[in-house]
């Protein structure tokens, strides 16, 4: 289960409005997996991608608006962890595999977010919130 004291604030509300409902739906999929109850995971799983989407769309636009100088890289990471998500949820709705997926859901996306948002999620509401991008520094 991820506590709400692990998820880093960022500079927008918004943002971490969006963080902290990404990480109660993790927690709910992590009760699941922890009942067995494969229709409610099929459920919860499908939302994450659905909110895992949205999210990420949200973000890239108000990178795109704002000309953000690191929006590739940001966007890449983005990309890479839906494409992962992907294959998670079809791997899941194939083989219906509790253990691998509470890996997945326990450890490997918590700390997946962690990283993210510590990094790439920091900087970009820097930028967005009028403060200073990693660009802006004369660094590069
Ligand atoms: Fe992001």
């Amino acid at each position: 289960m991820m506590r709400q004291e692990e998820l880093p604030m960022v500079a927008m509300a918004a943002m971490n409005d969006t963080h902290l409902e990404e990480m109660i739906l993790i927690n709910k999929i992590s009760e699941a997996v922890e009942q067995k109850d494969e229709e409610k995971v099929t459920v919860l799983l499908d939302a994450l991608l659905e909110h895992t989407i949205e999210h990420f769309s949200g973000e890239e636009k108000m990178m795109c608006q704002k000309r953000f100088p690191p929006y590739p890289m940001h966007k890449g990471e983005h990309d890479q962890a839906l494409a992962e998500l992907r294959i998670v949820v079809a791997l899941w709705k194939e083989q219906h595999d509790f253990a691998s997926l509470a890996r997945y859901i326990g450890e490997t996306l918590p700390q997946w977010i962690v990283q993210h948002i510590r990094t790439m999620d920091t900087a970009t509401a820097n930028f967005l919130a009028g403060g200073a991008s990693p660009c802006s520094s004369g660094r590069c």
